[in-house]
Order: C-alpha cells, then structure tokens, then sequence
C-alpha cells in the first residue's frame, strides 16, 4: 500500500476532467482502491475520488456511516427535493470551505470492490459525502457552488428587507 499525493488547486486538468467509467473491477482496480483508502486515512479525509490522486476514472470512496466504503462507477438513481446547505471543505482545496446545497436524500447504483452491482439508499451526511465525491467524478469542485449560494444568500436578503 502507498500513500499518494492528492492533487490540488480548481484549475488542475484531471481535477476538472470528466473521469472514465471503469470497464472490469482488476485487481489494479483493488490496489487502487487500497491505495485510496491509506492515501484518505492519512489526510483524514472523509471522502478521496480517483481523479484526485491522478487517475481518471469513476472510482471513489465515501464514508458511509462511519465506514470507508468503495464506490465504482457509482450513479445517482433519485434524488430528494429537499436540500440542505452546509459547509464543506475539500483535500484538492485545503485553503477554503464553501456552503454546497445537497440533496438531503439519494439512491444510488454502484459496484463493490468485488464488482458486484449494489444499490442504497442514502440521508444527511452520507448523502452529502457521496454527491461531493460524485461531483469529482464530473470534474465538479465546491468552489462551483459559491455563485449557487450567493444567489440564494441574496435571495432570503430580498425577502427579509
Ligand atoms: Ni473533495
């Protein structure tokens, strides 16, 4: 296993390039993975993409209920119409946190470390971790959503004078 150096900044190529969808769960794949998950340790990060250690592909780990759990190929299959802003920050942007509106609920499709296809139904911050690392998959940051926020900042500004 390998510590590997995360990527930084919002105009880094890979970090903004729409990952590829992995064809067969390889070993290289699981090495990847294990790979990931010491890389995310070490950071202690609740969330690491693929993309963000350089390799372009739709792999990722999210901590779902306190869990380190791989996610490959993973997709949205619905969404919540509520949602719920919060502060997040990101290893590719050590420097800044932004206020992200979520989803406050999803379902998704993906496959295990072994390949095999699993759907879950997902709330609140598991919800929340997984769009973020789905967006790195899309070469989406949270910097992103700081026009999204000010709008709806502006917005309640609006009805409260
Ligand atoms: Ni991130």
């Amino acid at each position: 296993m390998a510590v590997l150096r995360i990527l930084t900044g919002d105009d880094n190529p890979i970090l903004r390039a729409r990952a590829k969808p992995v064809e067969r769960v390889t070993k290289d794949v699981q090495k990847l993975l294990r790979d990931m998950r010491e890389t995310m340790d070490h950071a202690k990060g609740v969330g690491l993409a693929a993309p963000q250690i350089g390799v372009s592909f739709r792999i990722c780990i999210a901590t779902i209920d306190g869990k380190p759990t791989p996610l490959i190929n993973p997709k949205i299959l619905s969404k919540s119409k509520e949602s719920v802003i919060c502060e997040e920050g990101c290893l590719s942007l050590p420097e800044s946190w932004t206020p992200v509106p979520r989803a406050k609920g999803i379902a998704i499709s993906y496959l295990d470390a072994k390949g095999k296809k699993k759907e879950r139904q997902l709330s609140d911050f598991n919800a929340r971790v997984v769009q973020h690392e789905l967006d790195h998959l899309d070469g989406k940051l949270i910097v992103d959503y700081a026009e999204s926020v000010l709008r709806v900042a502006r917005k309640k500004d609006t009805v409260t004078i």
